[in-house]
This record gives C-alpha cells, sequence and structure tokens, in this order.
C-alpha cells in the first residue's frame, strides 16, 4: 500500500493513529481531574479560547516553515494569501461547529464522572461513519457497518465495569448527569459533522493540513470569545480569566491542543473512521495499564468488549480494498 512518509522509519499514518491513543487516554483523565482537584472552579471558555490559540502560533510556524521549504526563503506574504485567499470561508463551518463541542465536552465532562463521558462519547463512531457516508459519499457496506457497530459496542462494554465505582463522586443530582448526557451527545454529532467536513475540505484542496488548521484557530476565536465574553463574561470580570487555574489546567489545555494537531495529522494520513478504532483501541490498553497501576480487575465484560474491539478492527481491515486512494472530494456547496 501507498506509506507516505515516514518518521524513524515507520509510517507517519502509524506514528500519528499510535500517538493519538496515547494522547486520548490521558485527555479525558487531565480534563476530568482538572475540573474536581481544587475548589475554585476555573472558566473552561478560558480554556478553549487558550487551546485554539496554542494550536493558532503553532499552526502559524509550521505554515512559515512549510513556505520557507517550498521557495527557500520565509515567505510571510505567500502564508498570508494561503490562509486568507480562496476557499478559506470553507473553514468557517467546522470552526463554529469545534468550537461547540469543545466547550461541550467540557459541560460534560464536569457533570459526568470520567467512565460515563468516555463509554457515551464512543457513539461519535457511529455518527462520524454517518457523515462519511453522508458528505464524502463512503461507501461502507454491510460487513464494516457491523465492523463499526460491533466496535462500538465492544467499547462500551470495556468501560462498563469501570462506571459506578470510578472513584471520584460527581456533585449535582439527576438533572445535572441528564445535561451532561444531552451535553455529550450533542458533541458527538458535532464531532461526526465537523470531523468529515474538515476532511472533505482538506481532501479537496492542495492547500496544506496546516493551512487549514491555521484558518480553522482563527475563525474559532471569534466563537471562542463569544463563549469567554458573553456565557462567562461576569464572571470573567469579577474574579478574572485566569481565576482557578492550576497546573492541571494548563495541562488540559495543552493536551487538548496537542490532540487537535493529533486529530489533523490522522485525518490527513488515514480518515475520520481509523481515527475510531485508534482511540477505542487506547481506552483497551489503557485499562490494561491500569490492571497493573492501579489494581484494575478485569471483568468479564471487560474481556467480551476487547475481543469485540479486536475482532472489530480485524474484520474493518479485512473488508477495506487494499489501498483505498485519497478521495478527491468534489467541490462544496
Ligand atoms: O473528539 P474529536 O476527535 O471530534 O475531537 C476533535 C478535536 O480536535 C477538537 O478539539 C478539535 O478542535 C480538534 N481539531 C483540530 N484540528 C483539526 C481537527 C480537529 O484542532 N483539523
Amino acid at each position: 500500500s501507498t506509506s507516505g512518509p515516514l518518521l524513524f522509519g515507520v509510517p507517519l499514518k502509524y506514528v500519528s493513529l499510535i500517538v493519538l491513543t496515547v494522547q486520548n487516554s490521558m485527555l479525558v483523565l487531565v480534563m476530568h481531574y482538572s475540573r474536581i482537584v481544587s475548589d475554585v472552579r476555573y472558566f473552561t471558555s478560558t480554556a478553549v479560547l487558550l487551546s485554539e490559540l496554542t494550536k493558532l502560533f503553532v499552526c502559524l510556524y509550521l505554515c512559515a516553515r512549510e513556505s520557507k521549504a517550498e521557495s527557500g526563503r520565509l515567505n510571510m506574504r505567500q502564508v498570508y494569501t494561503d490562509v486568507f485567499g480562496g476557499d478559506s470561508w470553507k473553514m468557517l463551518i467546522p470552526a463554529g461547529l469545534y468550537t461547540i463541542q469543545n466547550n461541550l465536552q467540557y459541560v460534560a465532562v464536569s457533570l459526568l464522572d470520567a467512565a460515563t463521558f468516555q463509554v457515551t462519547y464512543q457513539l461519535k463512531i457511529l455518527t462520524t461513519a454517518l457523515c462519511s457516508v453522508l458528505l464524502l459519499s463512503t461507501s461502507l457496506g454491510t460487513m464494516r457497518w457491523v465492523s463499526l457497530c460491533a466496535l462500538t459496542l465492544g467499547i462500551i462494554l470495556v468501560q462498563l465495569p469501570a462506571s459506578p465505582s470510578a472513584g471520584t463522586v460527581v456533585s449535582g443530582g439527576a438533572s445535572s448527569k441528564l445535561m451532561g448526557l444531552v451535553s455529550v451527545l450533542t458533541a458527538c454529532m458535532l464531532s461526526g459533522l465537523a470531523g468529515v467536513y474538515f476532511e472533505k475540505v482538506l481532501k479537496g484542496s492542495r492547500k496544506s493540513v496546516w493551512t487549514r488548521n491555521v484558518q480553522l484557530s482563527l475563525f474559532s476565536l471569534p466563537p471562542a470569545l463569544f463563549g469567554v465574553l458573553v456565557v462567562d463574561g461576569a464572571g470573567v470580570s469579577s474574579l478574572g480569566f485566569f481565576s482557578g487555574y492550576t497546573r492541571w489546567t494548563i495541562a488540559a489545555i495543552s493536551l487538548q491542543a496537542f490532540g487537535g494537531l493529533l486529530v489533523a495529522v490522522v485525518v490527513k494520513y488515514a480518515d475520520n473512521i481509523l481515527k475510531g478504532f485508534a482511540t477505542s483501541i487506547s481506552i483497551v490498553l489503557s485499562c490494561l495499564v491500569s490492571v497493573w497501576l492501579f489494581d484494575f480487575h478485569i471483568t468479564k465484560p471487560f474481556v467480551l468488549g476487547t475481543g469485540l474491539v479486536v475482532y472489530a478492527t480485524y474484520m474493518y481491515g479485512k473488508y477495506s480494498s487494499p489501498s483505498p486512494p485519497a478521495k478527491a472530494a468534489s467541490a462544496l456547496p
């Protein structure tokens, strides 16, 4: 199959998928912990804004490096026309959707325990597949749909045993739990839609993934700022932008920004559906690690779920064409 660029002799496609699995396992734990570690809760909208700013600067740097590699000198004019020229407006849509998703993720992770959040958030595998079929006209066929459903069921089973005794008690009653569930389900739909939309724009033009991500972060700033000023405005102006920040907040922001960049690379070299497999396997692995780190007990649903995840991954690979050519998407509406 086409291997693409290598890192230490390993195709970047696999490196990015593996690193994503590790990042993903850490993000939920750190994010959840950052919400409960201190009595003073930080404003999550400020964390979303800082994460977008971080990605913006990193991607601008990568764009500048790319332009230097192409033309032999640093050409910021070129970067500017790449970012603002042509079809840059197309990134307005995923930028808006992702900003809402990122804010909802913090809401959900504050209202639900980490395990419940992780379980429900896995439904994004199916929303992503549905959006790929609808927007990218990917045809999955029965067997690949079956493997995606098996993957979703498997990953839910893997996480079930952890939920009731998941250590951290989340304050609030049934209504805040319901609100957490509504948030996470909405985030699933936004994740599928925004991810596939980004993939369609990225693969339908020759602009680099870093140019696309500069656009994405830049266009995310106004809605992210709206969150800070309007949603958390009163609190931020009386208590301050960084009120309640701890080193765990900084860790959550950094991990989220790093994860966003990884998602971009994974979508470039693989696709959004394979991303779902990577994150599922990461969850299984992180549970296995907690067996010897935290005395986590292996239960029957865990074994069954792991079997399903492994089998689904094998089946999906088996029923995928040997080397699917990167589909050049047609123009967007
Ligand atoms: O959960 P999911 O995989 O949908 O999360 C995607 C995350 O990656 C979001 O936080 C989004 O802001 C980020 N992202 C990004 N650049 C992309 C695609 C996604 O920063 N090209």
